[in-house]
């Protein structure tokens, strides 16, 4: 069936139109005042609503074996959660550890979305270790529609990588014309802090942050920058989370280096205090790199409203409460990661937009269409255009709710922002043409998603 959206304020990057929108087979086939409605349309009125192309989620982890237990949510219950708050594609980390097969665990990733995901998706394929055949494997997996790479420059001996494979993935990823994302700490720095804390008697949540301190990413954002200067190679750091590491980021863009930046919603709106609470309060905080000193987030907040931070994803990465008490008797064994993905959006509109902190164009540029650009989705996700797909969120600035993890939709016993109110939240959500939330529920079909096939872009 067609789908007539009537009536709303279309907001895109650089606009902002009372219009209507026309949708057949998946795709948005006009935009225009007081559009006809031929039979067999389905109408909805945004009349006093805005709407926006669909969110794009650049970082999240779905399926995820990491630290001795593996996240909590399956495609099914992540996507769902997605498009509650507004996200309609998100790019999930493809993350095989060093004692894996790179192209067999693509395969494994792959196979737990297909059929299962609600919202399109994509990925980033984690290069963990560069071996005899890791060329010829990234070559296939480019070839196949995955047009990005991740690397951690920290967890040692698991997903981290040392300089040498940096280089080989960096001078490949320019050759093939790929971006490459990063995970920016040093890992040796990490690991001997670490160390040092432990032995000293520091085992609590409290202790995670120091042993990662804002110094540790500061040093990996200028090495990976000064990596991707040295090979050409366009790089994306993810969840940026402190001013010391924004500078030494920004400092390489202002040289020349193809550097783009994402902040995750944690590090905008939570601080260190979070994880100083006492016991699994504190655990279920815990994120690397991790929630900083307050005074960071005023220069984040600068940063996205002036567009020098590119993206905010969330960097979503669910354990529950008896999984996150693994650290119990050291904060080093503490799965790292907070959930966030059905909050980003309300979240992000209301500490941003409805704050005053940014506008509506950084905010649907940052939340939407500068992930499309960046990772080879542009313009079929990202913006509201005759042919693009037919992606729509359509927006009331007027809800009022809170977060809670009684009534969200992740799979997960807490909320990293329990008792955060939001003002705003979308009322329709349409992937492709298809109506797959209203008011906060999913109404939709379960296995709609699909994979996003990408043409590398950056050479
Ligand atoms: O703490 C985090 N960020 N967990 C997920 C893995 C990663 O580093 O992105
Ligand atoms: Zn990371
Ligand atoms: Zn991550």
């Amino acid at each position: 069936m067609a789908l007539l959206i009537r009536n709303g304020e279309i907001v895109t990057v650089g606009s902002r139109v009372q219009a209507d929108i026309y949708v057949e087979n998946e795709t948005i086939t006009g935009i225009g005042k007081d559009l006809e409605t031929p039979p067999n349309t389905e109408v909805i009125d945004a009349s006093g609503k805005l709407v926006f192309p669909g969110f794009i989620d650049p970082h999240v982890h779905i399926y995820l074996p990491f630290m001795a237990t593996f996240a909590k949510d399956t495609h099914e219950t992540g996507s769902i959660a997605a498009l509650i708050g507004g996200t309609t594609t998100y790019i999930e980390m493809c993350c095989p550890n060093r004692n894996d097969d790179a192209f067999e665990g693509y395969q494994l990733w792959k196979s737990k979305a297909e059929g299962k995901s609600a919202c399109d998706y994509a990925f980033h394929m984690s290069v963990t270790k560069f071996v005899k055949e890791t060329e010829s494997q990234l070559r296939q997996i480019v070839a196949d529609g995955t047009a990005s790479f991740k690397i951690f420059l920290a967890y040692k001996n698991f997903f981290g990588v040392d300089d040498g494979e940096m280089y080989q993935t960096l001078e490949l990823a320019k050759r093939l014309g790929v971006i490459v994302t990063a995970h920016c700490e040093n890992a040796e720095l990490v690991a001997r802090l670490q160390q040092k804390l432990v032995a000293e008697g520091k085992t609590g949540p409290e202790w995670h942050e120091p042993s990662r301190p804002e110094s540790v990413e500061a040093e990996g954002t200028g090495r990976f920058a000064t990596f991707l200067e040295n090979t050409g190679a366009t790089g994306y750091v993810v969840h940026l989370s402190c001013e010391k590491a924004l500078h030494a980021a920004l400092g390489a863009k202002a040289r020349g280096v193809k550097i783009n930046v994402e902040s995750v919603l944690p590090h905008f709106l939570l601080d260190k205090s979070y994880a100083e609470r006492p016991g699994v309060e504190g655990m279920k905080h815990v994120m690397s790199p991790p929630l900083r000193a307050k005074h960071n987030q005023a220069a984040l907040w600068n940063a996205l409203a002036g567009g020098s931070i590119d993206t905010v994803g969330t960097d979503h990465c669910p354990f529950d409460t008896g999984q996150k008490l693994l650290g119990k008797d050291s904060f080093v064994n503490i799965p790292n990661g907070i959930p966030g993905i059905e909050d980003r959006v309300n979240l992000l509109f209301t500490h941003g937009m409805q704050r005053g902190r940014l506008d509506l164009d950084r905010f649907v540029d940052a939340a939407s269409t500068r992930a499309a650009k960046l990772f080879g989705l542009y313009p079929r996700k990202g913006t509201i255009a005759v042919a693009s797909d037919a992606d729509l969120v359509v927006y009331d600035t007027n809800y009022r709710g809170v977060v809670s993890a009684k009534s969200h939709h992740v799979n997960n016993d807490y909320s990293g922002f329990e008792g955060m109110l939001i003002e705003g939240r979308p009322s329709v959500v349409t992937v492709r043409g298809k109506v797959q939330v209203r008011d906060g529920k999913f109404v939709g079909e379960r296995g709609r998603g699909k994979m996003l096939k990408r043409e590398p872009s950056h050479f």
